[in-house]
């Protein structure tokens, strides 16, 4: 047949996850969800399609990712703005508003799966791409802000990782902000004669980032413009300094930033990012901070909170670089049949081998016994059991090691089908893919 359809591929930023890796993805959420449950997170699991309103009144209007990076799109059976979630935090809040889920007692969440940005995608920097988020609702003190650094850390030695550091922020509260930001455009108005044209630009749109500049001519102005720690009530700066304070009963290291904003505007008080050398250019493995403003914000009743997220695929790279994680095999039992007779046997036999537990594949494809066996060998499978004519007649099964084992199993052995769920019992098969 001629085939006229031309082939479609993947989307730019959007990658497959083929079995080849799809194991260590398996292994790496299996460690996620029992690191999070030492902690007593819960899973909550929400849409991946929200209103696009939840994420530029909960992110911000003025962000990149509301600004530019969103998937929306125009429902066109009946017209609503929806938009593919480009994080979790806006809808875990969403559903827990919606729920009142903080009606009795706050509430330690956690969620996990793919988040969609439209970013110029290279390593580290995908379009769709997963995150593991951690949300701590309805906690006020500075207890919960640290526990959550403590946390992250915890999962960073579990997965034996050291090259990753922290560093930490306070934004502290709104008015406080505010506050610094009218003294920040006093400051930038009196030196316009050497601000930029960028610079000049963003000084009343966003006049921190006028502080980020890479121009060295701007450099000293930038040293000497206000700092908004200065502004910050008692308040503020206790709740820092006891966050400080805990991160150091810890033994948790960290460098202050004051330089530290993160890229959604949903943050008060704490920020944290935590950052490796090990990745190139996209080297922060996760971020987050305290978000007390975005329940009322969204809608719900003033309920403090705080969190952060892991990019999964940087975390991935990270832990694969410095170890090797056992691929898993297909099955524990692979069988090898001959004939119609034995194909029907060999499908009844691998239905109770399941009932006691077993991985089985039945071979199907090339009848040859040669193929057959090497389909067994790169299966991974620990046995190859095969049913040929002889094994039909007699009711029994033969039985080929394919991996080297502590005792000599190097010969092929014929046991009676009534003795071999005993046989593999006596062995271990299933247990010898544990270690
Ligand atoms: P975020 O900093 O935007 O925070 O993203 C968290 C992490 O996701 C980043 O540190 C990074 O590892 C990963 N990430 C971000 N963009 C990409 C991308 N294009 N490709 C691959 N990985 C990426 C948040 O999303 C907040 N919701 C975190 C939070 C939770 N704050 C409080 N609770």
């Amino acid at each position: 047949m001629t085939n006229s359809f031309k082939k479609v591929n993947g989307i730019t930023g959007m990658k497959d996850i083929l079995p080849d890796s799809s194991y260590q993805w398996n292994e790496l959420e299996a460690i996620l969800r029992a690191w999070t449950a030492q902690y007593g997170y819960l899973n909550i699991r929400t849409p991946i399609l929200e209103q696009t309103r939840l994420f530029s009144r909960g992110i911000g209007e003025v962000t990149d990712i509301v600004e530019k990076e969103m998937y929306s799109f125009t429902d066109s059976l009946n017209g609503d703005q929806l938009t593919m979630r480009p994080e979790f935090t806006a809808g875990v809040v969403r559903s827990a508003i919606e729920h009142n889920l903080l009606y009795q007692r706050p509430q330690r969440l956690y969620t996990m799966g793919p988040v969609f940005r439209h970013e110029r995608p290279q390593r580290g920097r995908y379009r769709q791409f997963h995150q593991i988020s951690v949300e701590a609702l309805g906690f006020s003190g500075p207890d919960i802000d640290a526990e959550l650094i403590v946390m992250a850390d915890r999962l960073w030695k579990q997965l034996g990782l050291s090259n990753i550091r922290l560093e930490l922020n306070t934004l502290g509260q709104y008015d406080e902000r505010k506050a610094h930001r009218s003294a920040l455009i006093e400051y930038l108005e009196k030196n316009a004669n050497v601000l930029d044209e960028d610079s000049k630009r963003r000084m009343y749109t966003n006049p921190l980032r006028v502080l980020d500049t890479k121009n060295p001519d701007l450099q000293d102005m930038a040293d000497n413009a206000p700092v908004l720690f200065d502004f910050l009530g008692s308040e503020s700066k206790d709740h820092f300094a006891e966050v400080c304070n805990r991160l150091e009963d810890a033994g948790i290291s960290y460098s202050l930033n004051p330089r530290l904003v993160r890229g959604l505007d949903y943050y008060n008080l704490t920020v944290f990012e935590w950052v490796t050398d090990s990745l190139g250019a996209q080297g922060t493995v996760c971020g987050g901070g305290r978000y007390d403003d975005l329940f009322s914000l969204l809608g719900g009743k003033d309920s403090p909170a705080a969190g952060f997220a892991i990019g999964l695929e940087r975390l991935l790279d990270l832990w694969t670089q410095s170890n090797t994680i056992k691929e898993s095999s297909e099955c524990h039992i692979y069988i090898i049949h001959q004939g119609e007779g034995a194909q029907r046997r060999a499908a009844v036999l691998a239905e109770s081998l399941r009932d006691d537990g077993y991985r089985v594949v039945v071979h199907s494809g090339p009848t040859g016994f040669r193929a057959q066996f090497r389909r067994a060998d790169s299966s991974g499978a620990t046995i190859a059991l095969i049913i040929g004519d002889e094994e039909l007649a007699q009711s029994a099964v033969s039985i080929k090691w394919l991996r080297q084992t502590a005792d000599d199993n190097s010969q092929q052995q014929l046991i009676p089908m009534g003795q071999l769920a005993e046989f593999l019992k006596s062995k271990g098969v299933a247990a010898w893919h544990m270690t």
